[in-house]
């Protein structure tokens, strides 16, 4: 199939790379001129493991990117909208579907052939067929269903595991406005012939992609909550969680006794609060849709409340353990290992915390300082602060070691810790040590050592 795919963000390049891979002409749109070069010449512009070798192993032959969305279009059958929907002042900003509904819409007025047009991005229920079908009708002077079709198709890929997750996906839903829309977008993934189609309606596919990630991030929160309940009453969460999820409901017993424990339960771990592009703003943006539909969404509230909350009661003992002045080193900028992407990071939260307590601050991570030094700027004066790239280097003199991304480079830290003098305290956003691999340690739901 002919497909274009407009913005060459996480979710743009990864499917447009990867359904190039897997057979169709693909050609993405992109604004932004200098991405767009990086991409034709050969260069990735975001972090993703797999995503260069695919993308170079299509470049040039079925796929490409272009900042002409006119000619994309008309070259296609199909168009995927992957731009970006931040969270505004008070709901979801609609600002970049919108204008590129209206280029769509602008070059489907003078193509002959019929064309449908998927929204990708993650919207509110209703946005395709009251905001995006609107537009497309009227820059087109045409009529969806009868000229054109119009749906939705979410994307579950997870930034770090992109690739894979999106060549073997668990579900795909495609929501159209009829039925032969509904073909078209499911015979863009007819490939994969073994994995559940959910055919829908748009706002059923929109409201589904909200509900996934609202539920993994209110998870998330709640587990965060009984983290700090359990550090307060003096017991381990990790202790508690296992014995909660003995229940069969949470770990199935199979018939030859076995056990299987799902990967949802990693949901279901305390940690320093959730970040990236996805969920708090999804639940953001749900919560408020709630609020204007006048419907009480207190789960969700909630779920953002915590995890407002959860990097400041993370870094709290820090800060009350340590003298003014002293040297604190942060392990992750990045929202999750194995990617470069910061937005919503519990970092961006913890370094201002530990700079306006006075703190000498450095910063580490493998690949995400770039991005960690423009996003900081938007929280406090970011060179107040030393960025650092070398890990040893960063932990010299720390008075304490603030981990908060579970990256692999970091697993060695008690080996790294070992000798210093004198021993620092290590906070663990992520539970990825043992206690007792340090002198001094405080973990997310994990009681304070009696000193
Ligand atoms: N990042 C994820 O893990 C993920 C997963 C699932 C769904 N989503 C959703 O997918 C959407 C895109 O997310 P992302 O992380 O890829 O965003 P992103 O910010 O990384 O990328 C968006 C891209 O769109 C481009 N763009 C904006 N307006 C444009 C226009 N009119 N024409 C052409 N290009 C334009 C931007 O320049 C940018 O390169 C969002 O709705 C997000 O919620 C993201």
């Amino acid at each position: 199939m002919k497909l274009s795919v407009i913005g060459t963000g996480y979710v743009g390049l990864v499917s447009g790379v990867c359904l190039a891979h897997l057979g169709h002409e693909v050609q993405c749109v992109d604004i932004d001129a200098a991405k767009v070069d990086r991409i034709n010449g050969g260069e990735c512009p975001i972090h993703e493991d797999g995503l260069p070798e695919l993308m170079n192993g299509v470049l040039g032959t079925r796929f490409s990117a272009t900042t002409d969305l006119g000619e994309a279009v008309q070259n296609s059958e199909m168009t995927l909208i992957a731009v970006g929907t931040p969270f505004g002042e008070e709901r979801i900003d609609l600002g970049q579907i919108e204008s590129a509904a209206r280029a769509i819409g602008e070059q489907l007025a003078t193509k002959d052939s019929y064309h449908v047009v998927a929204v990708k991005s993650t919207v509110v229920p209703g946005t395709t067929e009251t905001v995006v079908l609107p537009i497309l009708e009227e820059a087109s002077g045409k009529k969806a269903g009868a000229d054109f079709g119009v749906g939705m198709n979410p994307e579950f890929l997870r930034e770090g595991v992109a690739v894979p997750d999106f060549l073997n996906p668990d579900r795909i839903v495609v929501g159209g406005i009829d039925e032969r829309t509904v073909d078209v977008m499911s015979q863009l993934y007819s490939i994969f012939t073994e994995t559940d189609v959910v055919r829908t309606t748009p706002s059923t596919a929109e409201m589904i992609k909200y509900t996934a990630n609202s539920l993994l991030a209110t998870l998330i929160s709640f587990s965060n909550e009984i983290g700090n309940l359990s550090a307060a009453v003096g017991v381990d969460v990790t202790e508690v969680m296992e014995g909660v999820h003995l229940d069969h409901r949470f770990s199935p017993i199979l018939e030859d006794g076995t056990r299987v424990r799902p990967s949802s339960l990693t949901y279901l771990e305390a940690g320093c609060g959730f970040g990236g592009s996805c969920f708090p703003k999804d639940v953001m943006a749900l919560e408020a849709h709630a609020r204007a539909a006048g419907v009480p969404a207190p789960i969700l509230a909630g779920a953002l409340e915590i995890n407002a909350l959860q990097p400041g009661l993370f870094v709290a003992p820090v800060i009350d353990a340590l003298e003014p002045g002293a040297s604190v080193t942060v392990l992750g900028a990045a929202f999750k290992p194995n990617t470069d992407d910061v937005r919503e990071s519990p970092t961006l939260r913890i370094v201002p915390a530990l700079v306006d307590a006075g703190f000498k601050v450095t910063l580490h991570d493998p690949i995400a300082l770039d991005n960690a030094r423009s996003e900081l700027a938007q929280h406090m004066n970011a060179d107040d602060l030393e960025y650092q790239a070398d890990l040893d280097a960063s932990l010299k003199s720390a008075a304490a070691i603030v981990v908060v991304t579970s990256w692999d480079a970091y697993r060695t830290l008690p080996d790294m810790v070992a000798n210093m003098q004198p021993q620092p305290l290590v906070a663990d956003g992520r539970r990825m040590f043992e206690p007792g691999k340090f002198a001094r340690y405080v973990g997310v739901g994990r009681p304070l050592a009696k000193s």
